[in-house]
Order: structure tokens, then sequence, then C-alpha cells
């Protein structure tokens, strides 16, 4: 078996440079036309000022960021958020899964998937949620064993305009 060029790890805070590699992951995803809550284009400075919320979420504890790392630098990321109602302490949602153009189809969309759920479990959750609009996504989530919901109809715009239905899944992990 061919190793892994990339590895996956979890980050507590985002330096500069940091920030900037996620940036251009975020850019090339929805260049791609991926439904990630952008139009494009997208412009660096929006894209690093998103990047700059998630690093404020990640130091107060709201969100957990896993990120993975090749030899051009940040490729893939997700997001935990943590941040919940009051009745709701042992749920977290799945965001922002984004792998870039160069490390797609090697395994690394799982690796941070597998990664996510062990940080979940780490932080006191059980269950997860998740909305995709991307058939690509919907294969891997299924593939790790979540449970499909069902489709809302025109949900979100996709990059380059007109609507798509958003698919939502679930994942318990007390099974
Ligand atoms: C969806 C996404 C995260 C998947 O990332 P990825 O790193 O390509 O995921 P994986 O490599 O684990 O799996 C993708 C495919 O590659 C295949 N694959 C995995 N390792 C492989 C290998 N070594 N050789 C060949 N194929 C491989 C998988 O079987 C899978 O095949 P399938 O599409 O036929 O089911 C990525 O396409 C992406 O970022 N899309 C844009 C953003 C987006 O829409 N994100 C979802 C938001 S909810």
């Amino acid at each position: 078996m061919i190793a892994p060029t990339w590895s996956v790890r979890r980050v507590h805070a985002l330096d500069d440079a940091q920030v900037d590699q996620l940036a251009g992951v975020l850019i090339d995803c929805v260049e791609g036309g991926a439904s990630v809550s952008f139009m494009h284009p997208l412009s660096r400075e929006r894209a690093v000022a998103f990047w700059r919320r998630v690093a404020q979420g990640v130091a107060a504890g709201e969100r957990a960021l896993l990120v993975a790392e090749d030899a051009r630098g940040l490729c893939g990321t997700v997001q935990l958020v943590l941040d919940q109602t009051e009745n709701q302490p042992h749920r977290a949602e799945l965001s922002k899964m984004l792998v870039h153009r160069r490390a797609r189809r090697q395994g690394l969309g799982a690796a941070l998937m597998r990664a996510a759920e062990a940080t979940a479990r780490e932080c006191g959750k059980t269950l997860l949620v998740l909305d995709t609009a991307n058939d690509e996504a919907e294969r891997l989530y299924e593939r790790l064993g979540w449970a499909r919901v069902g489709v809302i109809p025109d949900y979100a715009l996709l990059p380059q305009g007109g609507l798509c239905g958003t698919t939502v899944y679930y994942r318990n992990l007390r099974g």
C-alpha cells in the first residue's frame, strides 16, 4: 500500500500562513463548483476573513478544527461546531468539509471524517449532523456509516448560480 502524502491533525489556533492556506482551499472548492456557503468568484480577502472568524471560534472553544497538510501546505479541513443549545450538549454539527482538488480521491476526505468523529468523542459528543449538496460527499458519508435523513429541495445557490437541494445526514456515535 502506498503511504499517504498528507497528514491530519487537530489545531487549536491558526497563524497567518495557515489562514492564507485555508483560504486557498476554500477558494479552490468554490471555483470547483462546491456549494459551501459562498458564491463564485470568492475573493482572497473574503476567504481570509471567513477563516479569521473560524479561528476566533476555535480559540473560544466553540469549534474544533481539523486540518490536513501535504508538501505544499494545508490541503484539507473539516470543523465540528461544538457550541450548541443547553438542551443539546451531546450534539455537534460537522461543517466545511473541504479537500483541495490537488489532494482529492486519495482517501483524505475519509481520513478527515474519521479524525472528526474521534475528536467529537473526545469532546463528549455522541450525535453528529451535517448537510451536503455534493454527490461525492454523500457517497463518502454513507460509506462511513452516516444515516441519510432526506433532501431539502432548493436549499441554496450553487457558486455559479442556480438552486440546489441539500441532503441531511446524522451519525450516532453511541452505536
Ligand atoms: C467531498 C470531498 C470532501 C471528498 O474528498 P476526497 O479527499 O476526495 O475523499 P476520498 O478520497 O476519501 O473519497 C473520494 C473518492 O476517492 C476514492 N478513493 C479514495 N482513496 C483512493 C485511492 N487511493 N485511489 C483511488 N481512489 C480513491 C473513494 O473511494 C471515493 O470514490 P467515490 O467518489 O467513487 O465514492 C471533496 O470532493 C471536496 O472537498 N469537495 C468540495 C467541497 C464539498 O462539497 N464538500 C462537502 C461539503 S458537505
